[in-house]
């Protein structure tokens, strides 16, 4: 195979066949193209793209290379949903209970975090002896008796997407459309739902900051998806400042437990809850349950408010090992206590410019991982307490820091001093829904 003769033509800005995509796809993944050259293809499709058609080959030769699950018999139809990830998104932790009280069947894969960006299995892990990692029988034996799951994903999932996104991340080749549509919807794919909805996150905490690039991207992955005869939705949310309150493994876990509570969407995050409420909608709407967004509201708020999520929460969390003080106001998670307050600095209306920061900030107090090798606290974390849009007063808190004082601490306060400006002028509040890809 002529590696070489890829990368020229696609320097060139040449197309390739779905067969010469499949090659180099499957030739790497057996180590008989060296890195460097998939590196050099990778800058090549950085620079010169891929058209639908390539885009969708090299999904499809990225899904072949490893395992594919068959959730065809788990008791009702499958969906799944998908976020581009930002800071304190808690939301599939809520989400997956709350679908399959609605009579769908959730069986998800979910990754840890990286970055400025949390994990849901890392906020996972903070629950005593919960199993992320089960073996695919395991798996999908707690989504057909409690209706979800959630485990780690494994290296047998499209092993193609993992060691192609390691040279991405150290040849500055992440941020490419056609390669991030690839990458999504090769994992998506072989987990085998049938519906799959994506959160695609946009502003200073997300990786889109542009609506227009997500709204590019959104096109791809629905074009993809549905190609694979899945159906697809696609919703933009706001990550131009955290989600919820807590931003930290264990006080995250908290926050979206107990607002699953009977009562609990009354008293949450409206952010939080506007979000999750819409994702849910829009997969109970695209896997064919309501006819429309009102009714799907409806029934994911008949779910929430009699408790029927709550049990499957439950039911689920305790099918996976995990063990929690159910009437405890803490559910018996290890969240370390407010030892400093982050304050507004002067009279006028908050800005929250860098949502980004936020996240780091959580790395500077240990709870966020900047290299794959490194372990976090999920003890520690931040609670974000103050809205863009909204009036502050000086020596306000803004946020409140759950750490112990040192260094980290220290760097952390002056990393948020800097993701923060005080207007003078009154500026607007932002949306959490910024709009919706309807579903087909
Ligand atoms: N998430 C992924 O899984 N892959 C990408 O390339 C980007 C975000």
């Amino acid at each position: 195979m002529d590696a070489l003769r890829f990368i020229e033509a696609k320097k060139q800005g040449q197309s390739l066949t779905a067969t010469e995509i499949d090659e180099l796809i499957t030739g790497f993944t057996a180590d008989r193209v060296p890195r460097y050259q998939m590196a050099a293809f990778l800058m090549a499709v950085w620079f010169r793209g891929m058209t639908d058609d390539e885009t969708a080959a090299l999904t499809e030769s990225m899904l072949r290379s490893g395992d594919e699950l068959d959730t065809s018999d788990l008791g009702g139809p499958s969906a799944d949903k998908h976020s581009t990830g930002g800071v304190g998104d808690k939301v599939s932790l809520l989400l997956a209970p709350l679908a399959a009280a609605c009579g769908l069947r959730v069986p998800m894969l979910s990754g840890r975090g990286l970055g400025h960006t949390g994990g849901t299995l890392d906020k996972l892990e903070a629950i005593p002896d919960y199993r992320i990692q089960l073996s695919n029988e395991d798996f999908l034996g707690v989504v057909r008796r409690t209706g979800c799951a959630i485990v780690g994903q494994s290296g047998d999932i499209a092993p193609a997407d993992g060691r192609i996104y390691a040279l991405r991340d150290v040849t500055g080749t992440v941020d490419c459309v056609p390669l991030i549509t690839a990458s999504i919807m090769s994992k998506k794919l072989a987990a085998g739902p049938e519906t799959i909805v994506i959160d695609l996150k946009c502003g200073s905490g997300a990786f889109m900051t542009d609506l227009d690039r997500a709204r590019e991207l959104a096109r791809l992955l629905t074009s993809v998806g549905r190609a694979h005869g899945r159906r697809m939705a696609v919703v933009f949310t706001d990550m131009s400042q955290p989600l919820g309150v807590s931003v930290g493994h264990a006080s995250e876990t908290l926050e979206a437990l107990v607002a699953m509570r009977p009562g609990g969407r009354e008293l949450a995050p409206a952010d939080l809850v506007r979000v999750t409420e819409d994702l849910v909608a829009a997969m109970v709407r695209t896997a064919g349950f309501a006819p429309d967004h009102d009714a799907a509201l409806v029934q994911v708020r008949r779910a929430w408010d009699s408790g029927d999520a709550w049990r499957v929460l439950q039911d689920w969390v305790q099918a996976q090992g995990g063990r929690l003080d159910w009437e405890a106001d803490d559910l018996g998670l290890d969240v370390a206590p407010v030892s400093a307050e982050f304050i507004a600095s002067g009279d006028g209306w908050l800005e929250i410019r860098d949502c980004r920061a936020i996240g780091l900030a959580l790395a500077d107090l240990g709870g966020a991982r900047l290299q794959v090798e490194d372990t976090i606290d999920h003890a520690v974390g931040i609670d974000w307490l103050a809205a863009t849009g909204q009036k502050v007063a000086a020596g306000q808190p803004l946020a409140l820091l759950r750490a112990p004082e040192g260094e980290g601490r220290d760097k952390a306060l002056r990393r948020l001093a800097g993701a923060v400006a005080i207007h003078d002028a009154a500026n607007a509040p932002v949306p959490a829904i910024l709009e919706v890809l309807e579903p087909k």
